[in-house]
C-alpha cells in the first residue's frame, strides 16, 4: 500500500506541474481527492487492515492528502492570476482609438428662428398660446370681422377640409381663442404653421410659420406696438436697426400697419430691393369690432397684434434669395445650421 501511495504521490504531483488550466486542475483534483478519487479509494482500502498498522497507514495516506491539496491550491493560485493576466492582455480596451463621427440632427433653421422670436418675447412677459391647425372659419375668418366675400375665405385662397373646417391661413385664430379664454390683461404668442393655396415660388409656399403676437390691456397705443416691435427688430437685426410703419389693411386691426425693418445695407442691396428698408411682418391695434366679438369690452380695454412670417426673417437674417430651399431637405443647406442654437 505504501508503495501505491509513493506512486500515486509521485504522479499527481507530476500532473499538477503540468496542468494549465483551472478547468483541468478541478478534474484533476476530483479524479485524486474527489468521492471516488484514488486517495480516497485508498482510505477506503485500510478496511483490509486492523490495530497499528491500520493507524499508521491511516496517518501517511492522510499526510500524503493534505500534502497533495496544498499542492492544488497553491497550483490553482498560480493559474488564477496567470487566468486575469491572460483576460486583462486580451480585452484591453484602447479608449484612445477614434471612432468615424455619426452625423447628429439638429434644428431646421426655422424651427431655430421660431424659438430664437419665442424667447425674445417670453423675456418680455408673453405666455406661448398654441391654437389649432385645423380650424372653423368662424376662428378663421369670421370672429377676426373677414366678411364672408372676403377673396381670403375663397376656396382657392384657403385649404377647405370641409364646408366649416380649414386648414388656418393665418396664426390670427389663436387671436379669438385667447381673447375668449384668457381673462385680460394678457400677452400671448401663438405660432405654428399656415397654409394657403399659393403655388410655390422664392417667396410663396403652401405650407409655412407664423407668430402671432397679442396684448390685451387697458390705454394701450400705437406707441406701446412700435416699442415693442422696434425692440423686437433690434435682437433680431441689430441694435442700430430701427422701424417704420406704412399704413395697412387687415380687417381685424385698426389702424392697421405694415411694418418694414431698415437693412443693415446703407445704400441699397439685393435683400432690400434698394429701398433700404425690409418689410418684416404686418400689425396693428385690435379692431374694436374683434374685441366684442370675443367677448372683450371695447369701451374698457385695448389691444394690439403682429403676425410675423418666420421663414421671411429666416431669409433675411441668412441671406436666403429663396425659401423654397428651407422645404427641400438638401442637406448640404441643412448642415450649415448645425452647430446653431
Ligand atoms: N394675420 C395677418 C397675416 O397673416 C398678419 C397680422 C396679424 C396682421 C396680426 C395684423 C395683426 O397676414
Amino acid at each position: 500500500m505504501q508503495k501505491d501511495l509513493n506512486n500515486l504521490v509521485q504522479s499527481a504531483l507530476v500532473d499538477i506541474s503540468v496542468t494549465d488550466s483551472t478547468a483541468q486542475l478541478y478534474e484533476l483534483r476530483v479524479s485524486i481527492l474527489g468521492k471516488s478519487g484514488s486517495i480516497t479509494n485508498l482510505l477506503k482500502g485500510l478496511r483490509e487492515f486492523s490495530g497499528e498498522q491500520r493507524a499508521n497507514l491511516g496517518k501517511v495516506v492522510n499526510d500524503a492528502k493534505v500534502m497533495l491539496e496544498n499542492a492544488f491550491d497553491t497550483k490553482q493560485t498560480q493559474l488564477k492570476l496567470k487566468e486575469i493576466n491572460q483576460s486583462l492582455q486580451a480585452e484591453k480596451l484602447d479608449l484612445s482609438i477614434e471612432r468615424p463621427l455619426k452625423q447628429v440632427g439638429a434644428s431646421h433653421p426655422v424651427t431655430l428662428m421660431s424659438n430664437r422670436i419665442v424667447q425674445f418675447f417670453v423675456k418680455l412677459g408673453f405666455t406661448v398660446y398654441h391654437s389649432p391647425e385645423i380650424d372653423t372659419e368662424y376662428y378663421n375668418f369670421e370672429a377676426l370681422n373677414v366678411v364672408a366675400d372676403h377673396p381670403a375665405r375663397d376656396m382657392q385662397d384657403t385649404f377647405f377640409i370641409d364646408d366649416t373646417h380649414l386648414l388656418r391661413s393665418h396664426t390670427s385664430n389663436g387671436q379669438v381663442r385667447a381673447m375668449q379664454s384668457v381673462k385680460p390683461p394678457f400677452s400671448i404668442l401663438s405660432p405654428g404653421k399656415v397654409y394657403r393655396a399659393d403655388q410655390p415660388d422664392a417667396t410663396h409656399s403652401p405650407q409655412f410659420h407664423q407668430i402671432e403676437g397679442l396684448v390685451i390691456d387697458k390705454n394701450l397705443s400705437m406707441c406701446d406696438l412700435k416699442f415693442v416691435l422696434e425692440n423686437f427688430a433690434k435682437h433680431i437685426f441689430g441694435q442700430t436697426t430701427s422701424i417704420r410703419f406704412r399704413p395697412s389693411y387687415f380687417p381685424f386691426t385698426e389702424p392697421s400697419v405694415e411694418v418694414d425693418a431698415q437693412c443693415k445695407c446703407n445704400d441699397g442691396c439685393k435683400v432690400c430691393k434698394g429701398t433700404g428698408w425690409i418689410e418684416i411682418l404686418g400689425a396693428g391695434m385690435v379692431n374694436k369690432k374683434v374685441l366684442e366679438n370675443c367677448g372683450i369690452s371695447s369701451k374698457v380695454y385695448t389691444g394690439f397684434a403682429f403676425g410675423i412670417g418666420v421663414e421671411r426673417i429666416t431669409d433675411i437674417v441668412n441671406g436666403i434669395d429663396d425659401m423654397r430651399i428651407l422645404f427641400e431637405n438638401d442637406i448640404r443647406f441643412l448642415s450649415q445650421f448645425v452647430n446653431c442654437v
